[in-house]
């Protein structure tokens, strides 16, 4: 059992050494509740990479919660704070970059993303990410009246950067997190 697992685990290893050897990371896209940061630990404790989080970050800058930066400051500095956050971590290395859901919304950011390494689009049905959304009420873009009518909203919207972004797309809808960080190992490996 033991050995099996050591077998396996080689071709991994020499993958991240090969990928982390050209400086690249593995950058998480996609849509609020498609499983970003949860799959973010799974690789990270999967490859040894740091995990880095630009909400963390945009986060601990303001010393406040993502939903009081929006509620205090507006989206508006949100989002210069989200893009001045993943300008930095160029800087940083190899690493697992977990993103908020809105990154994608400037083109310069996407350039950004692209020239940090592979980016995996997450990606769930409707269904799947209202039920994942709703059982927590720390987004503060779909703090509204309907909240599943800006769900669809936002997410008609926005499928398109996601798409466009991505080089792998990985549908987390009826797969565990850990599942989906061997999917994205996987798919980044056929690359
Ligand atoms: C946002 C998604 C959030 C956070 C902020 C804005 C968005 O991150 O960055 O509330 O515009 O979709 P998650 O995708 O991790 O929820």
């Amino acid at each position: 059992m033991r050995l099996l697992f050591r077998v396996g685990a080689w071709p991994r290893r020499l993958y991240i050494f090969r990928m982390t050897g050209r400086g690249q990371s593995i950058v998480i896209i996609g849509f609020m509740g498609t499983g970003k940061s949860s799959t973010g630990k799974a690789l990270a404790r999967k490859t040894g990479l740091p995990r880095l989080d630009t909400d963390e970050i945009v986060s601990s800058g303001f010393g406040l919660e993502v939903m009081e930066v929006f509620a205090r400051f507006g989206e508006e500095k949100f989002r210069d704070a989200e893009s001045e956050a993943l300008g930095r971590l160029s800087k940083a290395g190899p690493a697992i970059i977990v993103t908020g859901g809105g990154i994608v919304l400037r083109p310069e950011n996407v350039k950004m993303l692209r020239e940090l390494g592979r980016v995996v689009s997450l990606e769930a049905d409707e269904e799947t990410l209202f039920r994942r959304i709703s059982q927590r009420a720390t987004r503060p873009l779909l703090q509204t009246e309907d909240p599943r009518a800006t769900l669809v909203e936002l997410l008609r919207a926005r499928a398109p950067l996601y798409r466009e972004a991505a080089d792998v797309r990985v549908d987390t809808s009826r797969l565990t997190h850990e599942e989906v960080a061997d999917a994205v190992l996987k798919s980044i490996e056929k690359l």
